[in-house]
C-alpha cells in the first residue's frame, strides 16, 4: 500500500522519541494519530502543527493507554474516521525510579501499568481490525534496562523485558495473519526523560557507550520506521538494539 494511504497510530507522540517517529512517518505522507497524556497540551499541539505544516493529515488525543475501555473506543474511534489501520508504534512510556528496597506499590504498579499494560491495550484494540485486514505493523519500544537492569529501575526494568516477552509472544501468534510484531530497544537517548537524570548517572552510562555519545531520537525513529516498512517484510519478533554498543 502507498505510503500516503497508511494509517499510523503512534501513543506517546507529542515529545522525545514518539515526536522523532511521528515526524519520520511524516517524511512519507502517511496519516498519523497520536496520543499523549501529559498535564497539559503544549508538546503535543507543537508536535501536530509540525505535522500539518508538512502538510500530514494528523490528529491527536490526551489518553490514558493504561485505560482499557478508553484505549478501545480510542481505536474504534480511528478506524471508522480513517477506514484503516495499518502500523501502532507502543512508544508511550514512563518511569517511576526508585531503588528496590524503597519502591512503592503504587510506583510498580504505575510504570506496569503505563509501559506494559498500555502496549497490550493498545495492540489488542488494534489487532481486532488488523486481522480483518490480514496485514498490519506493530512496533513496540522496550529499553537496553529491559535487558540488563538498572539500579533504581526494577519496575521499568519489568515492564520493558516484559515488552520484549509480549512482543516474541504475538508476533508468534499473529504471524500468518498478516500481522508481524517486533520490538525496539533504544539505549540512551537524548530526550526529557534522560535530561532529567541526575548527573552521576548520566556519566556513568556515557562511559559504559563504545560510541562515547548519547542517541538522538531521530536514529531510533528511523528504526521503527524501517520495520514498518516493506523491506521489513519477514521480520517478526525481534528486538533491535539502537544503543551506540551499550549492550552487544
Ligand atoms: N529516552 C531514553 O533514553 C529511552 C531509552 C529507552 C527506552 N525509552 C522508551 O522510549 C519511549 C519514549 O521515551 P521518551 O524518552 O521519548 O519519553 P518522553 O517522556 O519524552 O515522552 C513520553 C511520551 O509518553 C506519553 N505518555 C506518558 N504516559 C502516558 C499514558 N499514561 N498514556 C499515554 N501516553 C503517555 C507522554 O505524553 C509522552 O508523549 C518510552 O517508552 C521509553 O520508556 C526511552
Amino acid at each position: 500500500m502507498p505510503e500516503s494511504k497508511r494509517v499510523v497510530v503512534v501513543t506517546g507522540g507529542s515529545k522525545g522519541i514518539g515526536r522523532a517517529i511521528c515526524l519520520r512517518f511524516a517524511r512519507e505522507g502517511a496519516r498519523i494519530v497520536f496520543l499523549h497524556y501529559d498535564p497539559d497540551d503544549v508538546a503535543a499541539d507543537e508536535t501536530l502543527k509540525l505535522l500539518q505544516d508538512r502538510g500530514i493529515e494528523a490528529t491527536t488525543k490526551k489518553l490514558d493507554v493504561s485505560s482499557f475501555a478508553d484505549v478501545e473506543e480510542f481505536f474504534r474511534e480511528v478506524v471508522e474516521e480513517f477506514q484503516g489501520l495499518d502500523v501502532l508504534v507502543n512508544n508511550s512510556g514512563i518511569t517511576r525510579d526508585a531503588l528496590f528496597l524503597r519502591m512503592s506499590e503504587d510506583q510498580w504498579d504505575q510504570a506496569l501499568s503505563v509501559n506494559l499494560k498500555g502496549a497490550f491495550n493498545c495492540a489488542k484494540a488494534a489487532v481486532r481490525f488488523m486481522v480483518k485486514q490480514r496485514s498490519g505493523r506493530i512496533i513496540s519500544i522496550s529499553s537496553v534496562v529491559g535487558q540488563i537492569g538498572n539500579i533504581g529501575q526494577a519496575n521499568y526494568a519489568a515492564s520493558k523485558a516484559g515488552i520484549m516477552g509480549f512482543t516474541k509472544s504475538i508476533a508468534r501468534e499473529l504471524a500468518t495473519r498478516g500481522i508481524t510484531a517486533n520490538a525496539v530497544a533504544p539505549g540512551f537517548i537524548n530526550t526529557e526523560m534522560t535530561r532529567n537524570l541526575p548527573e552521576k548517572a548520566r556519566d556513568f552510562f556515557l562511559n559504559q557507550i563504545p560510541m562515547g555519545r548519547v542517541g538522538e531520537p531521530e536514529e531510533v525513529a528511523e528504526v521503527v520506521y524501517w520495520l514498518a516498512s516493506e523491506g521489513a517484510s519477514y521480520i517478526t519478533g525481534q528486538v533491535i538494539h539502537v544503543n551506540g554498543g551499550l549492550y552487544m
